[in-house]
């Protein structure tokens, strides 16, 4: 099995802490969209002592840590589950230590503030955004067809009909650069995010049977949970090693490739030519 950044990138990016119902992710969302200026409060000054050195005081990038404000991981916690996981087991390997001896409550504070970080982040790149018009859409509609490769899987005649009147200026970037998670738009239902068709998928072979595919509920070193969209069918494994063999996939790759390499103009010129798709 591959051990390189991309797969526990990837397998983290789409882990899932508990398999609960939509329910209670519902409830979740709901609480979370409240921020809690004193929880905040406590995980900025719990940040500064235990990670600022590493990822810098306000979390965008220290002396050796990356900046968490662009972490997948922490954007897709939910309420400091995920966070915790990871910061249980860290990746000491790689210099990110574990901390094993924090509460679930100090979980909660850290990722309280750190999604209040990446909110302020994203209203400060609004600014930017909202000079939408000095983009060039026809140099963005050039890019879609041509090296942007956006026409392999998108359309202006057919799922892109009419996007640019959709969705405000401002979603329409944000969709492009996390098109994941519906269920957070107004008009998406709460629901889990492993029943979403651009969940993060992997494949588990066993020595002995045939192999299963499916969603990604959880996976971590010692299991992986995974979710049949098409049945409803729920199955588990323990891992020990490369056993089972454990193969990701994430049908939004492309996306996450694609980012990395663009300047704020080509972001620009994309979102000024699908605003154009009235
Ligand atoms: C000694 C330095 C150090 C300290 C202290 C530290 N980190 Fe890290 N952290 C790192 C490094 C280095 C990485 C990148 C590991 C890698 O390349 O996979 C990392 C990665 C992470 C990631 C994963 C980012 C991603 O998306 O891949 C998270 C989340 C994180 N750290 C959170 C924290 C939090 C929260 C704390 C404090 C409780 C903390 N770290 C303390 C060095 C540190
Ligand atoms: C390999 C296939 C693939 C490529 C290449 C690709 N996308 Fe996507 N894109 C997707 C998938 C899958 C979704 C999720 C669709 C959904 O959830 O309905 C998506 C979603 C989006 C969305 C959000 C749509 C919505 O209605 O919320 C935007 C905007 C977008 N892509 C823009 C782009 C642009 C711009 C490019 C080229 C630079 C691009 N995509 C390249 C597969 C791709």
């Amino acid at each position: 099995m591959e051990r390189g950044r991309g797969f526990v990138f990837s397998a983290i990016f789409a882990c899932s802490a508990f398999a609960v119902g939509p329910m209670s992710v519902g409830i979740l969302r709901a609480q979370q969209s409240v921020p809690d200026a004193a929880a905040i409060g406590r995980g900025g000054e719990l940040l500064g002592a235990q990670c600022g050195f590493c990822h810098g005081t306000n979390a965008r990038g220290g002396s050796s840590g990356p900046d968490l404000t662009r972490s997948a991981l922490v954007q897709e916690d939910e309420g400091g589950r995920q966070l915790g996981e990871f910061l249980r087991v860290g990746r000491p390997d790689r210099g990110m230590p574990k901390f094993d001896q924090l509460t679930d409550a100090q979980m909660s504070d850290l990722a309280a503030f750190l999604h209040d970080t990446i909110r302020l982040v994203a209203r400060r790149n609004l600014y930017k955004i909202l000079d939408i018009l000095v983009g060039d859409a026809k140099a963005g509609e050039a890019t879609f067809n041509g090296a942007g490769r956006c026409a392999t899987c998108h359309s202006p005649t057919g799922d892109f009909k009419g996007i640019g009147a959709k969705y405000e200026p401002e979603v329409l970037q944000g969709r492009m650069v996390m098109p994941r998670g519906r269920a957070g738009l107004p008009s998406g239902p709460p629901r889990p995010p492993y029943t979403e068709p651009t969940a993060v998928k992997a494949t588990v072979t066993t020595p002995s049977g045939p192999s299963f595919t499916g969603a990604i509920v959880r996976l971590t070193d010692f299991d992986v949970v995974l979710y049949d969209q098409s049945t409803g069918q729920m199955r588990s494994w323990l891992r020990n090693g490369d056993v089972p063999k454990v193969v990701v996939s994430d049908p939004l790759q492309a996306h996450v490739d694609m980012l990395s390499k663009w300047t704020d103009a080509d972001m620009h010129n994309m979102t000024a030519y699908l605003a154009s798709l009235k």
